[in-house]
């Protein structure tokens, strides 16, 4: 979801703010998290098969769910969790399982939670929100069937107001996730593996995704956000209001407003339209990423029941055909990388502050183009893109266009256009249909529903063949992405000279971190750039062919980091890709330095590859590849030169050096004057670990996080390169470990354990704050032959994430009661009803009282299994209220008695069994009074 609800106090255009979702119950909306309190099994539970009249009567009908998705399953040995969760990455590797997911089982797993609900809430409106489920996913709220979403990719946002429950009664969310079917061929991690909330909001609201925002510049140069605002009326009555928007400019200062007027009809929708002209506008640019805020309220008798906010930011794109990209009217060649969404130690359970790190990794490294392969991405990630300045590809995942699956993409488009970032819509990567009869309509059909959404961007596909058909996917597109094929490049452009062209993938190159010479036979690849794959290039060749061609738009090379799975060209013992500029910890490869110095040019870049410790190669010749953005670079071993070389800005440049140990060092020249210096050592010996944070501290709200490198010095303190330590970890105080990694694209370490062996000379350990901390995180390292490390990291107090507390579900809840026709006599409370009689006992829940007039005695009927702990005779049966008199009977047993009229609560022991057990209540009340189970009745251990 990607507007933030927000109290008018935190209505800034911080961008701190926009990231956090506060909210603000007076405003009517909370946007609750429900990240914590969750219960997780692994592995499927079937339900015994449905036989018999009475079973096979109740199956189908609403609320009766049975087993782990209904209300009264013991879940009690679940294990406990916080989302977001990848089972996937907590198990061991399998050699007999699939390489594209990483070898990584990923199977079936279930998940439940409880929310309890005030009274006085009722009336309000409930959304359940869970971000993505990996992959088949099915949602039951109550018993009740409430969702079902076959794409790991796409946010679920489901109504659950009608079956709400208040008071004593918890509510029950459970969630079967199935990760057998996949969508990729990449690791796709398993489970509900982003953010969940409870959205909270007046019976008259704005929709989810419901305020369509995307500023435009008119002919008349004047900017405007045509904004248009959907409303839902769920409550009884129609609803009149004033709809009221606000813009505030960057720096927080109001600038616009507009208030309009609508009526709701019940259960109904409205839209309400509001244009704002922006003058003097602060554009949104790569450089100075300024955001817009629109915050959207709804008043109703002059009080607002409803408010919610999003970013946005004013700024045009072209796709020149002849020129490619032009932001603002200034030329912009796409410096990309394409990117899958996971990471070292989490999969692709990435925390937010890790997607803070890798994209700021990405800026680091000149990129300034994010393609998110093959499908939606977080939208905490294009918030983040929003802020730092990118601008991005922004991909469906299935190429279909039945009502499921165009349901995604306008979900997408819908979730995603108010984002400054993204540029344009890609419907498909490398689809066999792209040049069928039949792939052209679906992409015309896809398409059309995408303008319909938004008409400001270009559609795309990343297309791999299949360019000059007929029926050519390309002619239903605005933008033709081509991955590779490098030697179509010219020919589309000649042929098609007025469509926009851009390389949507490229490159494919194969490369070991800190590894320098290819060894087929322990799957590694040096680092020099020499190996890519057949369809590929390498990550120069990729470059040249786009920037010496202005009408390609630009380039995502295949890609920012490594990701598990697809171990191409390899397989098992590798587990993870190796086209990545930097690897799964974001640590960079040689490529990472070359295209810095490519892509970089508002400062001087000079490095080298590879290290200088290479014992045993004295006199022995090393390539050494010197990449710089200058115009000379000069070459020295320990004083001696080694020669001057013009920088070559394609190919880089190479020297064969004779080994010595000692100081190998670059110097860059522009106008015959240095602008920049480099070199790499012979290290001693590693004396001792080394642990390097990457912030200075966390909040202490449960979900900040942060990589801390773990590396080894030698005595001089400098990092050792070809270290393969085994380092053990405790973490102790305000957080914890959340997992580990280091870029071994052949380790099957656990990546949640205490230990981690050093990849040429690197790991890194994630650290997360506890909920609601303060103090200090402390990370203590050892490894064997070497000193210690400890790292102390602040954690900070700060305000706890909004969310909808956690609860235990220590007893279950008496459900699916059947009630006896009343009668005048006392019946036999163990008679039993035939199992086709569906009609003569009714059904119902608490409260259930009833009028004696008809026959003053009636029996109230239901089966239920205590929880496993209840079950040895240590549990109550607690009747929060019992109106008449009574006599409670347990499997044909006398177990406890009411003998008076008024209203009251009753406890009755539990005596010991196992499995199900049924439950007659006889109840009589008296003349002129209602009788019956009034209030709810629980399984609960004794008091
Ligand atoms: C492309 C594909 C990517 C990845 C890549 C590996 O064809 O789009 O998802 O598989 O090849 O080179």
């Amino acid at each position: 979801m990607s507007a933030t609800a927000v109290s008018a106090a935190t209505a800034t255009a911080s961008p701190a703010s926009s990231a956090s979702s506060a909210s603000s119950a007076s405003a009517g909306r909370e946007r609750l998290s429900l990240d914590r309190g969750w219960l997780f099994h692994l592995g499927d539970i079937t339900s015994p098969e449905v036989k018999g009249h009475g079973a096979s009567y109740g199956y189908g009908k609403a609320g009766f769910a049975w087993g782990p998705a209904g209300t009264t399953y013991d879940d009690g040995d679940w294990r406990k969790l916080a989302l977001p969760h990848d089972w996937a990455v907590e198990g061991p590797f399998d050699p007999n399982g699939n390489l594209a997911q990483g070898y990584r089982p990923r199977g079936v797993g279930w998940y439940r939670r409880y929310v309890r609900l005030e009274p006085a809430e009722r009336g309000r409106q409930f959304e359940l929100q869970l971000d993505a489920i990996a992959t088949n996913a099915t949602v039951w709220v109550n018993g009740i069937l409430v969702h079902r979403n076959w794409s790991g990719y796409n946010g679920n946002n489901i109504n659950i107001t009608p079956y709400m429950r208040y008071g004593d009664e918890l509510n029950t969310i459970a969630v079967r996730a199935d990760a057998v079917p996949m969508e990729g061929w990449w690791y796709e991690g398993a489970g509900i593996y982003r953010h969940a909330w409870l959205v909270k909001r007046a019976p008259l609201h704005v929709v989810t995704d419901g305020v369509h925002a995307v500023p435009r510049l008119g002919r008349d140069g004047r900017w405007t956000i045509p904004v248009a605002v959907t409303l839902r009326n769920g409550g009884h009555a129609p609803a009149a209001a004033v709809v009221e928007v606000q813009l505030h400019d960057p720096v927080g200062k109001l600038v616009a407003s507009r208030r309009n007027t609508v009526a709701v009809p019940v259960l109904a929708q409205a839209v309400s339209t509001l244009p704002l002209t922006v003058a003097r506008p602060a554009l949104w640019s790569l450089e100075t990423p300024q955001l817009y805020r629109v915050t959207t309220r709804v008043l109703q008798d002059g009080k607002a029941v409803d408010e919610v906010s999003l970013d946005t930011g004013l700024r045009t794109v072209r796709f020149d055909p002849a020129r490619g990209v032009f932001l603002n009217g200034q030329h912009v060649k796409l410096q990309g990388v394409s990117i899958h969404q996971d990471h070292a130690g989490v999969g692709v359970a990435v925390p937010d502050a890790i997607w803070a790190y890798r994209l700021r990794r990405l800026k680091e490294l000149g990129a300034n183009a994010i393609r998110f392969t093959h499908g939606a991405i977080a939208s905490e990630v294009l918030d983040l893109a929003d802020r730092m300045g990118f601008l991005v590809m922004d991909e469906n995942r299935n190429f279909n266009m039945s009502p499921d699956y165009m349901a995604q993409l306008e979900w997408l488009v819908r979730r995603d256009r108010h984002h400054p970032s993204v540029i344009m819509w890609s419907m498909f990567n490398e689809e066999p249909m792209q040049s069928t009869e039949a792939g052209y309509e679906m992409a015309r059909n896809m398409a059309a529903a995408v303008k319909a959404l938004d008409d400001t961007r270009p559609v795309t596909a990343a297309m791999n063949g299949g360019f000059f058909g007929k029926y050519s996917v390309g002619h239903a597109l605005d933008v033709v992405g081509a991955n590779y094929q490098v030697d179509v490049y010219d020919k589309f452009h000649q042929t098609f000279p007025d469509v926009p062209f851009t390389s949507s993938e490229d490159t494919s190159g194969f490369m070991t971190r800190g590894v320098y010479t290819t060894d087929h036979s322990k799957n590694v690849f040096a680092s020099y750039d020499d190996d890519f794959a057949t369809w590929g290039n390498s990550h120069r060749d990729a470059w040249e062919a786009i920037d010496r061609r202005p009408f390609v738009a630009g380039g995502f090379v295949w890609t920012g980091f490594d990701y598990r799975g697809e171990p191409t060209p390899n397989a098992w013992p590798s587990v993870n890709s190796v086209f990545g500029i930097m690897d799964l910890n974001g640590f960079a490869k040689t490529a990472y330095y070359l295209h810095q110095v490519q892509w970089i040019k508002s400062r001087p870049l000079v490095h080298i590859a590879p290290h200088w410790n290479w014992p045993g190669q004295e006199g022995k010749p090393v390539r050494v590849m010197v990449m710089s953005n200058a115009e000379t670079i000069a070459l020295s071993l320990n004083g001696r030169a080694l020669g001057q070389q013009p920088v070559d800005p394609y190919r880089m440049n190479y020297f064969n050096v004779p080994y010595a140990p000692g100081r190998l060092e670059a110097i860059a020249y522009r106008g015959g004057r240095e602008v920049a210096r480099t070199s790499v050592e012979t290290t001693g010996a590693a004396v001792r670990l080394d642990l390097v944070p990457d912030r200075d501290a966390l909040d202490g709200d449960g979900r900040d996080a942060m990589p801390v490198t773990v590396r080894v010095l030698d005595a001089q303190g400098r990092a050792v390169p070809v270290d393969q330590s085994l380092v053990t970890f405790q973490v102790s105080g305000a957080g914890k470990s959340i997992g580990h990694g280091n870029g071994d694209p052949t380790s099957h370490e656990d990546e949640k354990g205490a230990t981690r062996h050093l990849f040429n000379g690197l790991a890194q350990l994630i650290v997360q704050s506890h909920d609601d901390s303060a103090g200090d995180l402390v990370i203590d390292a050892a490894a064997p032959g070497l000193a210690p490390a400890r790292l102390v990291l602040p954690v900070r107090r700060v305000a706890p994430v909004l969310a909808q507390p956690a609860v235990e579900a220590p007893f279950n809840t008496v459900n699916y009661w059947r009630l006896s026709p009343a009668s005048a006599t006392r019946p036999d409370p163990g008679q039993q009803l035939a199992d086709f009689d569906m009609n003569t006992w009714e059904a119902g829940e608490p409260p259930m009282l009833r009028p004696v007039e008809a026959g003053a005695f009636r029996i109230f009927r239901a089966s239920f299994t205590p929880r496993r702990q209840l079950a040895d005779g240590s549990g109550t049966l607690h009747f929060l209220r019992l109106a008449g008199k009574a006599e409670i009977w347990l499997d044909g047993q006398l177990i406890g008695r009411k003998d008076e009229w008024a209203p009251a609560a009753l406890r009755v022991k539990l005596p010991a069994g196992d499995g199900s057990r049924q439950l007659s209540v006889l109840v009589e009340g008296a003349p002129g009074q209602a009788a019956g189970v009034e209030g709810l009745v629980r399984v609960e251990p004794a008091p």
